[in-house]
């Protein structure tokens, strides 16, 4: 499955959402949550093109309303997005060799978010809240418990795997 330049950006597509909220700018949290779930983050150039193009806001605002709220995210997220729980108890139980892996797997250097194909993104939370399955990653909405580094890289071939095969 290819995946689509994270920076560039659809005009029309931005303006179909906004007409879908007749441009209100009541609307934009709704609208932001849409170009998020388009893009799976908040590309600036959106920010800037939703802050011209809506009566009543300036790319000022708009930027503004996207960070204060923490369910937008401004840096490209991947297809799938990991995170790796580095909490005390996720700590002591060997977090980081399950985070060292995950970061030689999608060749991402320490400070390097997201894969070079788009596909992956990695962050460290402070807890998920499983912490007796500690050390805990999660994969979008899937939880993984216990990881270990040979059990994530199996886990990371999987879908890569399955990406490869377009599926
Ligand atoms: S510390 Fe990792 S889940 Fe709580």
């Amino acid at each position: 499955m290819s995946v689509e330049s994270p920076h560039k950006i659809d005009t029309a597509k931005l303006d179909a959402i906004i007409n879908q909220y007749e441009g209100k700018k009541s609307s934009l949290i709704a609208i932001l949550q849409k170009v998020q779930e388009e893009y799976r983050y908040l590309p600036e150039e959106a920010l800037i093109y939703i802050g011209t193009k809506m009566e009543g806001l300036s790319p000022a605002t708009v930027y503004g309303v996207a960070t204060f709220y923490a369910q937008f995210s401004l840096d490209p997220k991947g297809k799938y997005e990991i995170r790796v729980c580095d909490g005390t108890a996720c700590h002591v139980r060997g977090s980081m060799p399950v985070l060292n892996a995950i970061r030689n797997k999608l060749g991402l250097a320490e400070g390097k978010l997201t894969s070079d194909d788009g596909l992956f993104s990695l962050e460290t939370v402070s807890c998920l809240g499983a912490c007796g399955l500690a050390p805990v990653c999660m994969i979008n909405e899937k939880v993984y418990p216990q990881m270990t580094s040979d059990a994530i890289s199996i886990v990371l071939d999987t879908l890569i795997k399955e990406e490869k095969g377009d599926k």
